[in-house]
């Protein structure tokens, strides 16, 4: 299973989220401080308990607690409670200590509903998060948005972005992707009496270091890499000299091309060979 890992996109992330969640988390403080005050005092005088000083009950006297909202939540310290909103796009995980918003994909919502109205800019639906950009057939895209700001990355060559799992996977796997338009390969029927293979190799037609495996009739495409190309003798990828009609100028070419178009460089398949 080809994924691609988004650490370093999410220490971006983290670290512009950081900044602006505690922006606005002083401005959401200070609309409140007030009232907050007047309430606990009141309720400092009405029900002295030590875990209920202020409007918020404390189930604790010192944690982040869940409510009845997905993106809400109470933090209390000392047992003085204070409702917060995790920023546009997170939701609130209880399971975690320490900063306690995470992207959708990590977070458990079950029992809790709703959450604050999406703040979208030009750029992002959501202040934070993972958003696949494109249609079906164009899946390699995504955007990274923080603080409402979007970035946009590619795949690696020949996968998709999965919203579902925020991830880059074989197209095939990824639902709203149409493997053989975005791929720009379709893989021929299996002909009548023979056995249908579960993996079909098929050199590409455009270019002779590429090579398309269809699993269950969807194409996944390969890269054999620098100075390789795939010898459909062989079934695998070889020297580029050994495979006939491969020649390397005419791939460089391609090549450049292909990276003039995609900014990030090429990610290349270590040749898998899958035999059924
Ligand atoms: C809560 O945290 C404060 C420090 O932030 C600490 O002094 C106090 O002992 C903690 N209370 C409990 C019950 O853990
Ligand atoms: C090309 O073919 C020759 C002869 O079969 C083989 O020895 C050589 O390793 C091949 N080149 C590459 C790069 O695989």
């Amino acid at each position: 299973m080809a994924n691609f890992s988004m650490s370093n996109y999410f220490l971006l992330a983290v670290a512009a989220l950081l900044v602006t969640q505690a922006i606005s988390q002083r401005r959401f403080n200070n609309a409140n401080y007030q009232q907050q005050q007047q309430k606990q005092q009141q309720n400092f005088y009405n029900n002295p308990s030590p875990n209920t000083v202020s409007n918020v009950h404390c189930p604790e006297a010192n944690g982040t607690f869940a409510t009845s909202t997905c993106d809400g939540y109470i933090e209390c310290k000392d047992g003085v409670g204070e409702e917060k909103l995790c920023a546009d796009g997170l939701l609130f995980n209880p399971d975690v200590r320490g900063f306690p918003c995470q992207y959708p994909i990590d977070v458990d919502c079950t029992g809790r509903t709703g959450t604050q109205p999406p703040q979208a800019t030009e750029e992002c639906p959501h202040q934070y998060g993972y958003f696949a950009l494109g249609d079906a057939t164009h899946c390699g895209q995504f955007k990274n948005c923080a603080a409402g700001r979007g970035y946009t990355f590619d795949c690696p060559e020949g996968l998709a972005f999965n919203s579902q799992s925020y991830r880059c996977d074989w197209p095939d796997q990824v639902p709203d992707c149409d493997a053989e338009a975005f791929l720009g390969f379709s893989c021929p029927p299996v002909a009548k009496g023979f056995l249908s293979e579960e993996y079909r190799y098929f050199r590409s037609p455009n270019d002779c270091q590429r090579y398309f495996v269809c699993v269950s009739g969807k194409p996944r495409m390969y890269n054999c890499g620098e100075g390789l190309a795939y010898n459909e003798l062989s079934r695998e990828c070889d020297g580029i000299e050994n495979v006939t009609g491969c020649a390397p100028a005419y791939n460089a070419n391609y090549d450049q091309q292909l990276k003039k178009q995609q900014q990030q460089p090429l990610q290349q398949h270590k040749p898998q060979v899958f035999r059924g």
